[in-house]
């Protein structure tokens, strides 16, 4: 079995790059054949490359005669993984071209040995001479996205895109909602001095707990018993917002993996009922497991949320969060794949579907009653522009306001906002 972990993130950055896979699908894959620190050395590894790739790639081209193509493509990743350690991680720059040279042997390719130490070794000269490159990088190399993408945001976002952009390339926040079932945020603010972890802010709007650095969630008092959860401050505005009351019919349309289940019915436990309904079998593992290990309740089907007719027992809904499919370039700074494995025709696919799903089921919410609408995207076709066509569309459906700016549709925060996700939210009333 492989054991060096520059060979495993190649391997790693190559499939997600190459053949489109999700990072959160292949690390745990190359991980297990690693043990301790060695699989947290390779996550930082494959998220980092992940996050430069642009610019790596920009480093590792000015050395090469040409790209490396076909069966080596493994090896223009290794490279990238080199030139990676070398700029911004702590590994003395010779063990970081030893170990990525020896990896060669383990990709089973000794020709590539003298190619990649010798790239690595210009790199490190070019490095420690302070080289300066005179060209203009373009935006797409500069801020580590892909063009397309930072279009889109100049264009909704004209004074705060490079923000978000920037905000987009740090390492991820941990979060903790607590239980309120069980106690109050201050009491378990408490608990976490006790056990020597430090709380580095709390969320106002929802009592939501920021940790000064990540912790495994073991460590965390009450973990088992179902005490807190980890969840984003922006992810836990839903259950505020859509203010389930007690006695209340509540459908999560989009329900996996149940964090916005969960909160729901830690907050307002004396709902008649909750259906959690999502597409994916297999994600609804999880919601049930959250269900489990938080000691609560609710109907989990598998079912299309735009096709109603399969699992609709026929009661209308007093609330309704729709927690859509959408591109998730709200959450690229915990998932940066995304942003190498969404491509700009997706963004209409998921506006359509997000569109019909939202007209179905709105026939299923009472006269009366409100429907959340939530993603976790920044781009205003999925969010604003979506939602004013709705309202345009359907003359029952009265828009609530969240924010305190009159023109606003909806909240949208992007993810310099508090350190909070980028999320949108609209809160739709149905008008009798
Ligand atoms: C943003 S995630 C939901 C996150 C969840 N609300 C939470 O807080 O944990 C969107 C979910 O929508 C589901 N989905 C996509 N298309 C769907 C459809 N047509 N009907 C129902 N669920 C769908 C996906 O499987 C995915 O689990």
């Amino acid at each position: 079995m492989s054991k060096n972990i520059r060979a495993l993130a190649a391997k790693c950055c190559y499939s997600v790059i190459d053949q489109g896979r999700s990072l959160s699908d292949e690390l745990p894959k190359q991980q297990d054949k690693l043990e301790g620190k060695d699989k947290g050395l390779l996550q930082e590894i494959c998220y980092g490359v992940l996050r430069y790739l642009p610019e790596l790639e920009n480093d590792i081209r000015q050395l090469m005669d040409k790209p490396l193509t076909g069966k080596q493509r493994v090896f223009h990743f290794l490279l990238i993984v080199g030139v990676y350690q070398i700029k911004y991680m702590r590994t003395p720059d010779h063990a970081a071209v030893s170990e990525t040279v020896a990896a060669t042997s383990v990709l089973k390719n000794r020709h590539m040995k003298a190619l990649v130490n010798g790239v690595l070794r210009n790199f490190v000269r070019q490095q420690n001479t302070e080289q300066q490159n005179s060209t203009t990088l373009s935006d797409a190399i500069t801020f580590n996205h892909p063009g397309w993408f930072i279009k889109k945001l100049q264009q909704g976002y004209p004074n705060q895109w490079q923000a978000i952009l920037t905000a987009n390339q740090l390492k991820p926040p941990m979060w903790l909602r607590v239980n309120q079932q069980v106690q109050t945020t201050e009491n378990y603010q408490a608990l976490l001095t006790n056990n020597e972890i430090t709380v580095k802010a709390t969320e106002p709007n929802s009592g939501a707990i920021e940790l000064s650095r990540p912790v495994d969630v073991q460590k965390l008092p009450g973990f088992n018993e179902g005490w807190v959860s980890v969840q984003d401050a922006a992810a836990q505005q839903a259950a505020r917002l859509l203010d389930c009351k007690p006695g209340d019919v509540v459908l999560d349309c989009c329900a996996a993996p149940g964090g916005k289940t969960c909160h729901m019915l830690e907050t307002t436990p004396d709902i008649t009922s909750m259906t959690a309904i999502d597409i994916e079998e297999t994600r609804l593992e999880r919601v049930r497991d959250n269900l489990s290990r938080l000691k609560l309740n609710a109907k989990v089907i598998a079912g299309d949320a735009a096709n109603p007719d399969s699992w609709w027992d026929g009661q209308l809904y007093d609330r309704i969060l729709l927690d859509a499919p959408c591109s998730g370039t709200g959450v690229i700074r915990r998932h940066p794949d995304i942003k190498w494995l969404r491509k700009s025709s997706d963004i209409d696919a998921l506006v359509v579907l997000q569109q019909q799903i939202l007209k179905s089921i709105w026939s299923l919410l009472k006269p009366g009653g409100t429907l959340l609408y939530a993603t976790c995207s920044v781009l205003p076709e999925e969010n604003s522009l979506q939602i004013a066509k709705f309202i345009e569309e359907n003359s029952n459906a009265q828009l609530i306001a969240i924010t305190d700016k009159v023109d606003d549709i909806g909240w949208q925060l992007v993810p310099d906002d508090r350190n909070m996700d980028g999320f949108y939210y609209a809160k739709l009333i149905k008008n009798q």
